[in-house]
């Protein structure tokens, strides 16, 4: 059992908080980021608007925040619903192009992150549950995550299957769809 309560990101907008709040989810973001040095501030901020920042930008109402007992966020879902291989939104991501004939099927797309001490504890699957549940009531058919081999097994347990594969030197993505 944990002790968290998810809401979203949107019904927080009138918060007094909400600075600190913004401020918890870029610790989360950037503390499970798998990137831990840049080059300088705005190297940085690239990275937060690639990966989180146009997400709370444009889709705030699709964000998703856990919050623990003295209301700090300790964990994060953020996402999309229109098919972002079609989305001149996404055109910076190489990647989107090449999983272009799946998207379509899987046309929403998510990022979750929870801070080290509260994973293991069911947090992101009710994330996840809560965003699924959304994309579904809005039409979306299937949503999808394009991972490293390391998070696939979380995925897997959440109802999401191996839909194809980009192998560029070293460097292996995952593309793991669900239907909705
Ligand atoms: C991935 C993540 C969001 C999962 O959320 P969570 O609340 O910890 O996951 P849950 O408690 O719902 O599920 C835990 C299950 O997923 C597995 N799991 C979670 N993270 C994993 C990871 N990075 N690699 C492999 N398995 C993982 C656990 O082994 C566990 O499986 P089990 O129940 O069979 O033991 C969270 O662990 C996290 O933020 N990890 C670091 C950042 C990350 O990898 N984000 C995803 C990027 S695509």
């Amino acid at each position: 059992m944990s002790d968290v309560e998810i809401c979203r990101w949107d019904q927080l907008a009138s918060s007094p908080e909400r600075d600190r709040l913004s401020g918890d989810i870029d610790h989360v973001f950037f503390s499970s980021s798998l990137r831990q040095s840049f080059d300088s501030a705005d190297d940085r901020a690239t990275f937060r608007e690639r990966w989180l920042g146009r997400y709370l930008k444009h889709f705030p109402h699709l964000a998703w925040v856990a919050r623990d007992a003295t209301q700090r966020v300790v964990g994060y879902l953020v996402g999309s619903l229109d098919d972002p291989a079609r989305d001149p939104l996404f055109s910076d991501l190489p990647f989107f192009a090449h999983f272009r004939t799946l998207t379509p099927r899987y046309p929403a797309q998510l990022h979750v992150n929870l801070d080290a001490e509260w994973r293991g504890r069911g947090i992101g699957a009710r994330l996840i549950d809560a965003f699924a549940a959304q994309a579904r009531a809005a039409g979306a058919p299937g949503v999808h995550v394009v991972t490293s081999r390391g998070p696939r097994n979380f995925y897997l347990a959440n109802g999401f299957m191996e839909r194809g594969a980009l192998k560029n030197d070293d460097v292996e993505l995952l593309f793991l769809g669900r239907e909705l």
